[in-house]
């Protein structure tokens, strides 16, 4: 039976990335920032797409089909629509965007085409943004059929969208228009405490438990006016996105008590509490779009992607609180998800191929981008005169790094193939031991060098998920995208002196480090986890290092975080690896089966080359 290779493309806003999928199969997906080391990088995914033709053994002429995520005029049209709507008061952000779209987007075809390495007659297919997103939250589902349900900053006009999967095909039935979205108010908070839009929203989600929702009822009168049905309109005299360089204006910082915070200036009460405010609407809306699905459709389960489907303490309650048995969320539900989504389209609903469905989803596990052989690594490693202990043996490789695991030493993991989404999920991870009361500072400071008001995420053995965190069961986090409480009796009672700090301590810092469970490095100032549930199907190698680490302390939990530092994107290679060991103050890097330990190499340690190594990467 002849194949058919569709190369799904995301380009030109944010988190370029392309995927590949054969004859419905996921072959490889990437995001372009991991190989051009340019976080978020939005160009034209030139080394993604080379990655998955090499990957899938195919030269540019077998491609069948060539799908990119959104329709390019559609959005030029909602640019233009905008513009003439607001003249002329948009004329600086429009001109500033004009060139660009002359010179690129217009002519997406050619150059489309010139990002594919040699030639290719394959047919362009412009599946709707809404689309791409979700064909990417159904069809890898383990559902037969769902509710399905879109929500992001912006596509071409719409906002959010809904509707269901069933079998091999979508059907969209509503959408919410530009510019009300629900993603684009999470973004104005963003920008209006400090951080970068399109990056910083899950700080600002992260920021939430320490506010008071005192600011809800003020974004409801003048902001937004939420429907039953969690439709929402936006008062656009508070916001400045349709017309201005900035999210919001004079009369929006006039309601919330001043200007925008300057970005890494300190973090006062009122952004807390305006965190916790945002949080909180986006939370009621989010319930209010799910209940309103399920009563229209009866479904019982339910799929999202865009990129509010990140927001990972909304989906949490939604599946705790709503209406829905299963919930399954796209890992890379922002828009680098919609290459794979603008792939699977093509082949399900275009071409009407079955959906052959799973158990665990079709996602692999996301672990669907570049991988290196242990010769490699090794070769590596000689090259470079770095010395190492090499473990043929699993159990042994396994049993030494789960030792080091439990002496508090912090653990760079590089393992198969590398994690398509924002998360790293154990093949690009740093690991360390959730139980220590010192890790939390010291892995912010020392060795992600950001910030240090957020807890680290904790992986946990899937069996063992409901005793530590009030999680069903039968549920399963495996992509990172659902926040549940620790469970009560593993908390910890607060000293009358942590009371104090709790109140009292202006500095986030003090308040994170406050001993609240018996995994300290994990529970955010409300209990709540940001949770992944690791199974033998997925990846079996970190469910047997967790296995390992269990059996020697009894405690199934990890803090599994990404692998980088502040600001650059996660590594891809053994090399980028190395140098981001190198820079911090990791103890020890497994690379496949090698173990590299700092205190057995001469080298010592060179300041002015780890300045110069983070001095690369911008601040995010
Ligand atoms: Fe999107």
């Amino acid at each position: 039976m002849a194949l058919t290779a569709i190369l799904g493309i995301s380009a030109f806003y944010h988190d370029s990335a392309a995927a590949l999928v054969r004859n419905g199969k996921i072959i490889a997906a990437a995001q372009e920032e991991r190989f051009t080391r340019k976080k978020h990088d939005p160009g034209l995914p030139k080394h993604a797409i080379a990655y998955c033709l090499e990957e899938s053994g195919l030269s540019a002429d077998q491609l069948d089909y060539v799908a990119f995520y959104d329709k390019p005029l559609t959005k030029f049209e909602r640019l233009l629509e905008t513009y003439i709507s607001y003249a002329p008061s948009g004329f600086r952000s429009f001109s500033m965007a004009i060139p660009v779209w002359m010179k690129e987007k217009l002519f997406m075809r050619r150059t489309l085409r010139g990002g594919i390495p040699g030639s290719t007659s394959a047919p362009l297919i412009f599946p709707d943004h809404h689309e791409s997103h979700a064909a990417s939250a159904f069809f890898p589902s383990p559902f037969e059929e769902a509710a399905i349900l879109t929500v992001d900053g912006v596509g071409e006009w719409s906002t959010a969208t809904y509707g269901t999967g069933q079998g091999n095909k979508i059907r969209l039935t509503h959408q919410l228009k530009f510019p009300h979205s629900l993603g684009l108010l999470y973004s104005a908070f963003t920008y209006y405490c400090g951080f970068k839009v399109n990056s910083g929203e899950y700080k600002l989600m992260g920021l939430a438990p320490y506010g008071r929702a005192i600011y809800t009822e003020a974004i409801f009168k003048h902001l937004v006016d939420l429907k039953p049905d969690g439709s929402l309109w936006l008062n656009m005299a508070y916001l400045n996105y349709c017309q201005g360089l900035t999210m919001t204006n004079g009369r929006f910082h006039k309601l919330f008590g001043g200007p925008p915070r300057h970005p890494e200036s300190n973090l006062e009460q009122r952004h807390m509490d305006l965190a916790a405010s945002i949080q909180a609407v986006t939370e009621e809306a989010m319930l209010r779009m799910g209940e309103h699905l399920h009563r229209q459709t009866g479904m019982k389960n339910l799929v999202l992607a865009g990129g509010v489907a990140l927001n990972c303490v909304a989906n949490g309650r939604l599946l705790r609180e709503g209406p829905y048995d299963s919930i399954w969320v796209q890992p890379a539900a922002g828009d680098a998800g919609g290459a794979l989504g603008a792939a699977l389209f093509v082949w399900h609903q275009l071409l009407e191929r079955p959906r052959p469905v799973t158990e665990h989803d079709s996602q692999q596990g996301s672990f669907l981008g570049p991988q290196f052989s242990p010769a490699q690594i090794q070769g590596f490693l000689d090259a470079r005169g770095i010395p190492y202990d090499q473990f043929p043996d699993e159990a042994d490789l396994l049993w030494n790094t789960a030792a080091l695991l439990a002496e508090e030493k912090v653990v760079g993991w590089f393992q198969g193939r590398m994690e398509f989404g924002p998360r790293a999920l154990g093949a690009r991870s740093i690991l360390g031991d959730a139980r220590s009361r010192r890790l939390q500072s010291v892995m912010n400071l020392k060795i992600k060098f950001r910030e240090s008001f957020r807890p680290f995420a904790p992986c946990v053995l899937q069996e063992y998920a409901h005793e530590w965190f009030d999680f069903k069961t039968r549920h399963e986090s495996p992509y990172m995208l659902m926040v549940a409480p620790v469970r009560e009796e593993r908390r910890a009672p607060l000293t009358s002196e942590d009371e104090q700090v709790m109140s009292n301590s202006s500095d986030l810092r003090h308040r994170v480090n406050v001993v609240r469970s018996f995994l300290p490095a994990i529970t955010h100032v409300d209990y709540s986890a940001r949770l992944q549930t690791v199974d033998e199907e997925r990846n079996p190698r970190f469910y047997h290092l967790l296995k390992t680490f269990h059996e020697m302390t009894g405690c199934p939990v990890l803090i599994n975080t990404s692998f980088n530092v502040r600001g650059e994107p996660i590594v891809c290679t053994p090399e980028d690896a190395y140098r981001c060991f190198m820079a911090t103050e990791m103890d020890a890097l497994v690379l496949e089966d090698c173990l590299v330990q700092k205190h057995q190499m001469k080298q010592v340690e060179d300041s002015a080359a780890r300045e110069q190594y983070l001095a690369q990467f911008q601040l995010d």
